[in-house]
């Protein structure tokens, strides 16, 4: 288990510390993650580039297998409600040799019912402690849709700051989204 994020005295941040959070790991939790993953695509389509239809076709999806096996540089942190998950955010370390001192959160998504409540944001604290704590891990990246609000303001008041913009990056039912390029450096992390 992570260690619980600070506990302060505002209601929302009481609700993300009665959370239980941890690095998902075995089959149980791949399940888990799989069924959240497709449920969240299915909630939230405009949010992400990969859509329902397809990922629920695949037979695994990207992290079902490293959590399986406990991958060190490809995992996912989970916000768990008794047993129940409700929050999920990955990280997957960049594999060729050059670039391999970046890495990208993927993934992120909280149940609506704990929306608003800082369970979003207990999840990135500790999914970027954890990428941070790999050997050599120098700058954390992340692509979020444009027009996500919420999401845009969470990564912001971390630290992350936009460095680019991919117009037309994605196209349905006759509609486009621009996504924006996020990173955070190690030392802006460290700096508080
Ligand atoms: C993005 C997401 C993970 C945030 O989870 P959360 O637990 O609600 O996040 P938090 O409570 O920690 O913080 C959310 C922040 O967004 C703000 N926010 C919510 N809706 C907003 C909106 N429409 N416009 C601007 N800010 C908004 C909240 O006020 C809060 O900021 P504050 O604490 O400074 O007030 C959640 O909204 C989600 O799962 N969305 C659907 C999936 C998704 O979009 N994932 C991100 C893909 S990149």
């Amino acid at each position: 288990m992570l260690p619980v994020p600070p506990c302060g005295t505002e209601p929302a941040r009481a609700h993300a510390t009665a959370l239980e959070f941890r690095r998902l790991a075995g089959a149980a939790d791949a399940a888990r993650y799989r069924a959240v993953r497709l449920e969240c695509l299915a909630r939230f389509p405009d949010h992400f580039g990969s859509s329902h239809g397809e990922e629920s076709r695949k037979p695994r999806l990207g992290l079902e297998a490293p959590i399986e096996e406990g991958a060190a540089d490809r995992f996912m942190i989970g916000a768990f409600a008794g047993e129940r998950l409700v929050g999920i955010a990955g990280f997957v370390r960049e594999a060729r040799g050059k670039a391999a001192h970046r890495g990208e959160i993927v993934h992120m998504y909280v149940d609506p019912a704990h929306h608003g409540r800082r369970v979003g944001e207990a999840l990135l604290r500790a999914v970027i402690d954890a990428a941070f704590a790999l050997e050599g891990m120098r700058q954390v990246e992340l692509n979020v849709v444009a027009t996500n609000a919420a999401a845009t303001a969470l990564y912001g008041r971390l630290g992350f700051r936009v460095h680019g913009e991919i117009p037309d990056c994605f196209r349905a039912a006759g509609r486009s989204w621009n996504q924006l390029l996020m990173s955070l450096p190690r030392d802006r992390w460290l700096a508080g």
